[in-house]
């Protein structure tokens, strides 16, 4: 027998064994991605589920500054940030709101959307009128509803004055389940 002859029974053999090799690699292969590929997309899920308890009513009140910033009989547009805003929210962070200082303590603050559609509404000082761009909706001065499509009047957050200085409770966006 040549040499060549006697090498080549291991040859095949070597061949043999490697696709069970290569099926056992993409096995482990595949379950390793789709391991991945069910954690990436849980997360988000299980982060939805668990925000109930992660974001903490402790956390919601937001500084809108000394109340002499805001002279009585007057409605002023204010912006701060969510404080339940994450790390991924970019501007979407920031939020509006016009706040009306009535007299002494007592403050009106006002979310900015129109409780149709949501569209910003604009205040109008001249007619101490809010109005909607979008549909023409139109509120009073204290945010009760005067015409247009909008089912309601404007919806306002809690507000408290603290060592002279106006704060709100900024962390839940009312609905029309849960009015603010
Ligand atoms: S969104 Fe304001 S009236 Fe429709």
């Amino acid at each position: 027998m040549s040499e060549h002859e006697s090498r080549s029974p291991k040859a095949s053999g070597a061949a043999a064994e490697s696709p069970p090799n290569r099926r056992s690699a993409l096995g482990w292969l595949s379950v390793a991605l789709g391991a991945l590929a069910t954690t990436a997309a849980g997360v988000p899920v299980v982060g939805y589920l668990l925000s109930p308890i992660l974001r903490t009513p402790g956390d919601r009140w937001v500084d809108l500054g000394p109340v002499e910033e805001y002279p009585e009989k007057q409605t002023r547009l204010v912006d701060f940030v969510d404080p339940l805003h994450r790390p991924w929210d970019g501007q979407s962070e920031r939020l509006a709101a016009y706040v009306r200082h009535d007299e002494g303590e007592k403050f009106q603050v006002f979310m900015v959307n129109c409780t149709h559609l949501g569209c910003p509404v604009s205040w109008f000082p001249q007619s101490g009128l809010f109005l909607c761009p979008c549909h023409g909706g139109v509120y009073y001065q204290d945010g009760q509803r005067a015409s247009g499509p909008p089912p309601r009047g404007l919806y306002s957050y809690d507000s408290r004055v603290v060592d002279g200085r106006l704060q709100i409770r900024a962390g839940r966006l009312p609905t029309l389940q849960q009015p603010g």
